[in-house]
């Protein structure tokens, strides 16, 4: 105890009261500062005999001390406490529920087409795809389908208020069909004076058009059309490319093809291609699920090609009812109703 003692407790209290670092420091200068009280106390020494320096010397020195070790605490308290602030300003509430993102999943539709993509792909096949309004000329004239022929009926099309240059009406295209003529001419093309030309191997998936409803028919459904062109393919490389192909889709290898005699204007000889499983509540029972042929001389023609050289094959198959095989799915509008309950079954 001596008479500092006072002074320490006035710089203690000063530096309690600071609320603030930069606070802080004016009062450590009022204090330890050039013009600060202890200065002022050693300044007074000058005057004092050398055994009176001594010991009073010491005593502001043991003042210093502690006025420093004083400041030193309250600095390192307002630290912590601007620390601690902080941290509770940028808190985490790490017992708040998340926030979910509803985790989106393919449509059945689509991962039927991605799967026949993949297959078709295996096989050497480009994938192709083209616009859903078209005009007559792809649609229907281009495929051996004059204007005016009877033919044209077998497809109860959709036409667009709108005529392009031949005065004709646009259609939303009612088969993948036109997209053998837009795909086969722009290879025709991209590959002139080269001999021999490249063969074309495309599958061409997409949305299709027809006035047709019912628990198997939708005004708008999904087709793929498949096109192998070149000097020496034929039905036998149909038969085993499709063959294939659908052993692969549906995952079995007894799977049994049928390609049953029919007409369409753009193949000739033309086939409906009927698959029958081994086993499962379908087995033995013929289903039809693609059209296919040889492409007719006249298409050949209008790709741009000599038909006397190149000759091939084509196919149109409907990946909704092939989705609807491989799911057991019963009645084609569940597809396109968008009930989540049916959808995230397949997710
Ligand atoms: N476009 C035909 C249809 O929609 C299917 C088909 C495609 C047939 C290619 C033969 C060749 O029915």
């Amino acid at each position: 105890m001596n008479d500092l003692d006072p002074l320490v407790a006035a710089a203690s209290a000063d530096f309690a009261a600071a609320p603030t670092p930069a606070e802080l420091e004016n009062a450590k200068a009022r204090f330890l500062g050039k013009a600060g009280r202890v200065t002022e106390l050693l300044k007074g020494l000058a005057a004092l005999s050398p055994d009176e320096k001594k010991t009073r010397g010491a005593e502001i020195n043991q003042t210093k001390q502690r006025i420093e070790a004083a400041l030193s605490a309250r600095r390192a308290a307002l630290a912590e406490a601007e620390l601690d602030a902080q941290l509770r300003a940028e808190a985490l509430d790490v017992t708040l529920p998340g926030r979910q993102r509803g985790l989106g999943g393919l449509h059945p539709v689509s991962r039927t087409m991605e799967r026949i993509e993949a297959i078709f792909g295996s096989m050497g096949f480009d994938v192709a795809d083209g616009p859903e309004i078209e005009t007559d000329w792809m649609s229907f004239t281009a495929l051996n389908n004059p204007e005016n022929h009877p033919a044209r009926s077998m497809q109860d099309t959709f036409y667009v208020d709108m005529k392009d240059e031949g005065g004709r009406w646009y259609n939303l295209r009612p088969h993948t069909s036109p997209m053998q003529v837009r795909y086969a001419r722009a290879h025709a093309a991209r590959y002139a004076g080269v001999d021999p030309m490249p063969e074309i191997r495309v599958i061409a998936p997409g949305r299709t058009y027809r006035v047709d409803s019912d628990a198997t028919h939708s005004p708008m459904f999904h087709q793929c059309e498949g096109l192998w062109i070149g000097e020496n393919v034929s039905f036998k490389d149909l038969k085993v490319v499709f063959t294939e192909f659908c052993r692969k889709f549906f995952e079995s290898e007894d799977l049994r093809l049928r390609f049953r005699p029919s007409f369409f204007p753009f193949t000739e000889p033309s086939a409906e291609i009927d698959i029958a499983f081994a086993s499962g509540p379908l087995k033995g029972q013929w289903l039809e699920v693609a059209g296919s042929g040889q492409v007719h001389p006249n298409v050949v023609r209008n790709f741009g090609l000599d038909p006397e050289r190149y000759i091939g094959f084509a196919f149109g198959m409907g990946p909704d009812r092939l989705a609807m095989l491989r799911y057991g799915v019963n009645d084609l509008r569940l597809f396109f109703e968008n009930d989540l309950r049916f959808l995230r079954q397949f997710n």
